[in-house]
Parts: C-alpha cells; sequence; structure tokens
C-alpha cells in the first residue's frame, strides 16, 4: 500500500517514509504543563515548572535563561533521558517516555568511548541499530570531513583537544539524520572562532535537512543568530519568561545579522529580561 504514492508505507498505524525511515511529524515536539522535581538532602528541587511550548517539524528553537534555572532539565525531559514529575513531552503526538534513537543529542561536554577511534566513535549509533552497511560509514564520514575531522579519523579521543572532542559528538548526533536534534550549550567550550564555523556549519546542516533543533546556551548573540524562535526562561524554576520570533532573513551571515538594527534591539531586549 502506498498512500500518498511518495513510497511511504503503513507499518503499526504509522506511515513510514521508504527512504529515511522516518515517521512523518516526528518532528513536531510539544511540552505540555512540565514540571520537574529532583529530591536531595536539603529538600526537594524544583527545577522547572509548568512549561507549555509547542516547536514545529524543522523549527529552529533557542533556549536561554540563568544559571541553574533548568534549561538542561527541560531538554533531558525532551529526549526522554529523565521523567517528568508532572506533564509531559510529545513528539509526533507521542508521549516520550525512554531515549530514542531518532533524537540526536549533544552535551555540553564531548561524551565519546576512549578507546574507540574517532571513526569508530561515529559509527557506534549506526552499530546500536544495525550491522553497519557501506551506506553508515560513507556517512560517518562525510560527517567527519563536514566538522573539519577528516584527518583524525584513526586518532583516539584523548590524541583531540577539547574542541575535537565536541565536534566529533556533533558529527556523531548528525550521522544518523535525526528528526530532533537536541544540544546543550554545544559550543561553550570552543574557542571563538571554531565556534562561529560551527555555528554557520550547524545552519548550514539544518537548512539542507529535515531536523527540527532546540538548541539551549548562555549567549544570547548565538541564541538569536541560529534560532527561528528564542524561548527566555526565569529563574528557578524555570518557566518560560518570553518568547521571541526572530525576523531575520536566511541564509544568515555574521555580518549581515550584526548590521542589522533589529538584531540588537532583540537582544537588548533579552538582556533586560535575564538582569
Ligand atoms: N539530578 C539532579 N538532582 C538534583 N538536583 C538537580 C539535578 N539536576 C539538576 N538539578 C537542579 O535543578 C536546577 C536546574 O538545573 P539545570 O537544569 O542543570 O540548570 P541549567 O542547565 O539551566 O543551568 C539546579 O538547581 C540543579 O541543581
Ligand atoms: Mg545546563
Amino acid at each position: 500500500m502506498n498512500p500518498a504514492g511518495t513510497g511511504a508505507r503503513r507499518v503499526q498505524g504509522h506511515t513510514v517514509n521508504d527512504q529515511t525511515g522516518e515517521l512523518p511529524g516526528r518532528g513536531h515536539i510539544e511540552i505540555d504543563g512540565l514540571t520537574k522535581t529532583f529530591a536531595s538532602d536539603a529538600g526537594d528541587i524544583t527545577a522547572i515548572e509548568g512549561i507549555d511550548f509547542d516547536i514545529a517539524p524543522r523549527e529552529f528553537v533557542g533556549i536561554v535563561g540563568p544559571s541553574g534555572c533548568g534549561k538542561s532539565t527541560l531538554l533531558r525531559c525532551v529526549g526522554g533521558l529523565i521523567a517528568p514529575s508532572t506533564g509531559e513531552v510529545r513528539i509526533g503526538g507521542e508521549v516520550v517516555t525512554t531515549p530514542d534513537r531518532r533524537i540526536g543529542y549533544v552535551f555540553q561536554k564531548a561524551v565519546l568511548l576512549p578507546w574507540r577511534r574517532v571513526l569508530d566513535n561515529v559509527m557506534l549509533p549506526f552499530e546500536v541499530m544495525r550491522r553497519p552497511t557501506e551506506e553508515d560509514r560513507r556517512k560517518a564520514h562525510e560527517v567527519l570531513e563536514m566538522v573539519g575531522l577528516a584527518e583524525y579519523l584513526q586518532h583516539r579521543p584523548g590524541e583531540l583537544s577539547g574542541g575535537m572532542q565536541q565536534r566529533v559528538s556533533v558529527a556523531r548526533a548528525l550521522a544518523v539524520e535525526p528528526s530532533i536534534l537536541l544540544m546543550d550549550e554545544p559550543f561553550g567550550a570552543l574557542d571563538a572562532q571554531t565556534r562561529d564555523l560551527m555555528n554557520l556549519e550547524l545552519l548550514r546542516i539544518w537548512q539542507e535537512s529535515q531536523t527540527t533543533v532546540v538548541f539551549v546556551t548562555h549567549d544570547i548573540g548565538e541564541a538569536l543568530f541560529l534560532s527561528d524562535r528564542v524561548m527566555v526562561m526565569s529563574a528557578r524554576p524555570g518557566g518560560v519568561q518570553d518568547v521571541i520570533d526572530v525576523d531575520l532573513e536566511r541564509p544568515r551571515t555574521f555580518e549581515q545579522v550584526e548590521a542589522d538594527e533589529r538584531f540588537w534591539s532583540l537582544r537588548q531586549r533579552i538582556r533586560e529580561q535575564l538582569e
């Protein structure tokens, strides 16, 4: 059966695209009344409270907020790494309960297997899914080239700088072409020049793909440069303080954005809220 004439077929009640194996609508994230409380010796800590937010497929959403306001907690709930206390997250209409291989995750600090070479670290998600194909290997090479590490395929993580290790993490997350990419201050530890390159590269990849990106950063300029919308979170317990539409044309360049009055006024608006 081929309902749309697009190479799609029905599997367990879902329409699956034969080319990508993706479920349509997977990139749609609904956050509904999300609250997370942690138990601690000093009593319970409510990290985030009553967050309602809807992210469209293919949207690029930035999240900024003061340190400790629950940005990472929010992202972990979206990625199914931790369970909400109340409320829920739905992806493509399904409640998130566990991590999903169709969600890519990049943490602040690279999480790599030290005994595996760079290429084998990037191959790991494929190995978890299936017996890797030639196409998977080609993809792994491609993403490593994209992040500027083509010369380091056979190095071990310990032989690379922190910034290079982080680029391996980004490559690994991108290799499987995830429907959703969750990034938690991924470029915070990179030098300014590498970070600018990674920002441009990320936008290029995002524009060419079907990926929804949720990008946490403490850098307001970075959030505005990258995002369609920026969520500003209030101090703990974190909630949605403001949502900003970034109506800057794409594709964006640093020169263009920095010459744009709207960028500076949005930056000022967010700054005032974070003071
Ligand atoms: N696993 C945990 N156990 C207890 N408290 C936690 C845990 N994770 C986060 N917290 C607390 O929740 C609050 C929000 O943390 P986090 O989400 O890491 O903030 P952010 O990423 O915005 O800096 C902080 O007060 C933090 O100490
Ligand atoms: Mg954090």
